[in-house]
């Protein structure tokens, strides 16, 4: 494999504050990596120095000669013009007409349907897919992403896991999504200062890296138990016969101090700060927190959904699912009392403390200081009843003194996303609504918030694109928007599953399999499993699952012919003749997908 770009001995700090020293790897021709790191270790930082953009304080960044190098940074921002311009408004090579056909062909890949939109006007979600696509215009050797899934719903983030393993590009990914991650890379790059070298490379995917991590970790804790004891014994030596100390070793006296100076340095490797996360809680008893009936609600004369009932009592954790558009934040809101509902009532618990959270809408001003934005009211917070000092409260959040007075805008998405975590911890509460609470927190953090939200005494909904943390806090979910009306279901994987053959159900004009019921109240629906599996073939089912290989293979074998008609110089010259192979590609693919999904559902079911 032919090395794109080599990175050699790069060293960066913002003033005091190290954030990496000499990290050294390579990456070659068909590499998908994922790079992982805790908030603040310098990963978006590494990927500017790459791109030049920020300069390293030491160390260089070789490239391939003619090697593009494309990158889609953390937080997209464009300017007013339509989707098609922006893409070709940057320097590219090639004619007009070639690049106006790549640029259609990805905004149709990307599910843009209307090129001419205003992009400053796009969601969040919808940016990210856009500066994707915008990088890939440049038909890069090597791609980085950095955290690409953030503002992205569910269904994008399943369109950018295909997308990415169709694509022929190699590439690195900053993300903190754990199940993303173990569904597109190959090797993983942890930055993390509790390596020896900085960094730790695992070839493989996630689990393997976790796996290794682990088995690391652990050696290393051995090594500083190991290293203690020997400490010990040199201290212990040096201690008790001081008179001969002319005539000891000089060596062995030189040793003891580099063994207590390299215990120092494993011992710091081995110290992970934790953030302190703990949402307040009321403690209150009362068995029905909130009780809704019949809950409907329509847009612009369409249904966003109808007749949900439900309950939230201590204990309940909810999860919300769906498409974008499906109204989940719009179900939330209206549990919350924000929106009224068409029809249907919602009741109370008395004096309910209800805390709403939408990270998208909260803004802390950037001008503000750490400081300020931790503790707005003084060097005091409030936290369950007790007044703690600025300087303590931010330590559990991982912040130094000593950076409290650097400005909001200085922080890395992470560690402004922990400042909003803090802000929410002051809120007692018994629900808490949480709208995609964990963008941009590493996986440590995001470790700590589900393990506190487990904890919670109160009732939790839950809003996320994080399949992870959906499966570990969740206890039902809701998914709205399906090919059916809204369900219930016990946890997230058959929420997929039930949608999956939905879909072939739909394609293949199958009636839907029977899943579970519309669920009557919140405490973890009486869903029986056993109902979401699809049920026995029929005999026409049957002979389809006997030919779909044959159908499959076709579809295949299209697909190739398309592409070695793409590959043809001349088909390349002619704009028209390549945009409608183009075309038919993109349907041909589509097809392969549905008879994939199909063949899955059959074969699942036999
Ligand atoms: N201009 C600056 N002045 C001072 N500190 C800065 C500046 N820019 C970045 N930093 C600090 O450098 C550190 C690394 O930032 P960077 O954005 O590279 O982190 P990251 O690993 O991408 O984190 P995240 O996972 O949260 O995105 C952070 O602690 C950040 O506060
Ligand atoms: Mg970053």
């Amino acid at each position: 494999m032919t090395a794109i770009i080599g990175l050699h001995s790069l060293t960066k700090s913002f003033g005091s504050q190290p954030l990496f020293k000499d990290i050294t790897f390579t990456i070659s021709e068909g590499n998908r990596i994922g790079l992982l790191g805790p908030n603040g270790a310098g990963k978006s930082s590494l990927l500017k120095i790459i791109m030049d953009l920020e300069p390293a304080n030491d160390g260089f960044v070789s490239k391939r000669q003619g090697a593009r190098i494309a990158y889609a940074s953390q937080d997209p921002d464009f300017p007013s013009m339509p989707l098609e311009e922006l893409l070709l408004n940057q320097p590219l090579k090639g004619d007009e007409i070639e690049l106006r056909t790549r640029a259609q062909i990805l905004l149709g890949k990307a599910q843009f349907t209307d090129f001419d939109q205003d992009a400053s006007l796009l969601s969040g979600g919808w940016k990210k897919r856009l500066d994707i696509v915008k990088a890939l215009m440049q038909e890069p050797d090597l791609l980085l992403l950095d955290e690409p899934t953030n503002h992205l719903d569910l269904e994008g983030i399943l369109w950018l896991e295909k997308f990415l393993l169709r694509e022929k590009v190699a590439y690195l990914i900053v993300s903190h999504d754990r199940y993303f991650l173990e569904n597109v890379a190959t090797k993983i790059i942890e930055l993390n200062r509790c390596y020896p070298q900085g960094l730790f490379i695992s070839e493989g995917n996630m689990s393997v890296f976790m796996e290794r991590k682990e088995a690391f970790l652990e050696a290393q804790l051995q090594q500083q138990r190991g290293l203690a004891n020997v400490v010990r014994n040199e201290v212990e030596w040096l201690r008790t016969s001081p008179k001969a100390r002319t005539t000891k070793s000089r060596s062995r006296i030189q040793r003891a101090y580099e063994l207590i100076s390299e215990l120092s340095d494993v011992k710091g490797r081995n110290q992970t700060n934790r953030v302190g996360i703990d949402f307040s809680a009321s403690e209150r008893e009362t068995r029905k927190l909130l009780v809704g009936k019949n809950l409907t609600k329509a847009f612009g004369g369409r249904d966003l959904f109808k007749g949900i009932d439900v309950t939230l009592s201590p204990g309940t954790r909810l999860g919300i699912v769906g498409k974008n558009g499906t109204g989940k934040t719009t179900f939330l809101k209206l549990l919350a009392g924000m929106m009224p509902a068409d029809v249907g009532t919602i009741k109370y618990a008395d004096e309910l403390k209800l805390v709403y959270f939408d990270q998208h809408r909260e803004r802390i001003p950037p001008h503000m200081s750490i400081r300020e934005a931790l503790s707005p009211n003084g060097e005091f917070v409030n936290y369950r009843g007790q007044q703690i000092h600025v300087n303590g409260w931010a330590k559990k959040f991982l912040f130094t003194p000593d950076r409290l007075s650097l400005p909001v805008s200085c922080l890395s998405g992470g560690e402004r996303a922990r400042i909003l975590i803090a802000k929410l911890m002051l809120e007692p509460a018994d629900l808490l609504f949480l709208d995609e609470p964990t963008n941009d927190l590493d996986i440590e953090t995001l470790e700590v918030i589900e393990d506190s939200l487990q904890d919670f005494p109160g009732a939790v909904v839950l809003i996320s694109h994080d399949r992870c943390l959906m499966d570990r806090v969740c206890t039902t979910i809701l998914g709205l928007g399906g090919v059916q009306e809204h369900q219930f279901f016990a946890d997230f994987a058959q929420w997929e599953t039930a949608n999956k053959q939905a879909a072939a159900n739909k394609k293949g004009a199958a009636q839907p399999p029977a899943v579970g019921s519309t669920a009557k109240s919140s405490a973890p629906p009486q869903l029986d499993v056993q109902t979401a599996k699809p049920r026995k073939l029929t005999y026409k089912e049957q002979k389809e699952l006997e030919n779909m290989e044959e159908s499959i293979l076709k579809a295949e074998e299209s697909i190739v012919e398309l592409q070695l008609q793409l590959a043809d110089p001349k088909v390349h010259a002619d704009a028209s003749k390549s945009l409608e192979l183009y075309k038919k590609l993109a349907e041909s693919e589509k097809n392969l997908e549905s008879l994939f999904e199909r063949w899955e559902y059959l074969q699942k079911a036999n």
